[in-house]
């Protein structure tokens, strides 16, 4: 059986780590690199057989698209990618401001992720991989296990593909319900860099939801 195919889209702090963590799971992992971006470091780094394209290339050949742009500019991106039609698109990204920390910022549709969704009628949004810093999208390990990965999305079939991807990759899934509750997960992302920064813990830390029984 061919391994599910997965084009991540913007290869910064949080596409490149992705990638390659994806990629050393045994993903078919397209990076779409734009104009003038040499791929050379991001595929010797995911190795395994990943390649790099134009953008709407490693989308056109990708059953899943990662979303790792900058927060503002997360529509516009996805817009230009071509037909996304049918493919499940993980939004990694946040809309965040600064004014003395970090200020969610959402659109007027409540949170990027549902932006991503009005715009793109086709696509199955999902939101995932958002809420801890790009350290951990390369190595999720963390005292008594790894950190989570809150998932939410309309589609069910969706979450579920996001969330094997992610337990795959050896990160913990934790299904986080409904597109509405991007919202909550952009939040959770804004505590995150919160506490990273201004709150004076560093970038060092994870949510884990751990039960008792
Ligand atoms: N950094 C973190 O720790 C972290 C953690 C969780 C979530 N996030 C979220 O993840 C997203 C990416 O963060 P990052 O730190 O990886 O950013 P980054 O290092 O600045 O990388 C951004 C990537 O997006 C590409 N890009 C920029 N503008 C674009 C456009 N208009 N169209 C297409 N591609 C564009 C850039 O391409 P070029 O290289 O060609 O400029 C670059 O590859 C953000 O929304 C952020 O809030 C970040």
């Amino acid at each position: 059986m061919s391994e599910t195919s997965i084009a991540i889209i913007g290869t910064g702090n949080v596409g490149g780590a992705l990638g390659a963590r994806l990629a050393k799971a045994g993903y078919a992992v397209r990076f779409g690199a734009r104009a003038g971006k040499d791929p050379g470091e991001l595929l010797a780094r995911a190795g395994n057989g990943a390649s790099a394209h134009p953008p709407a290339e490693a989308v056109a050949g990708a059953e899943v698209v990662i979303l790792a742009v900058p927060g503002k500019v997360a529509v516009a991106a996805a817009t230009g990618l071509g037909s996304l039609e049918g493919k499940v698109l993980v939004d990694c990204t946040n809309p965040v401001g600064w004014d003395g920390g970090p200020v969610w910022s959402p659109p007027p549709e409540g949170s990027n992720s549902a932006a991503l969704a009005a715009a793109l009628p086709g696509a199955r949004v999902v939101k995932a991989f958002n809420t801890f810093g790009a350290e951990f999208h390369a190595d999720p390990s963390l005292p008594g296990g790894p950190a989570d990965v809150q998932i939410a999305g309309d589609d069910d079939a969706a979450r579920q593909q996001v969330a094997a991807i992610a337990e795959r990759s050896g990160f913990t899934p934790v299904d986080a319900g409904p597109l509405r509750n991007a919202a909550l997960l952009e939040s959770l992302a804004v505590l995150w860099i919160h506490l990273a920064t201004v709150g004076g813990r560093g970038r060092n830390a994870a949510f884990r939801l751990i039960s008792r029984g």
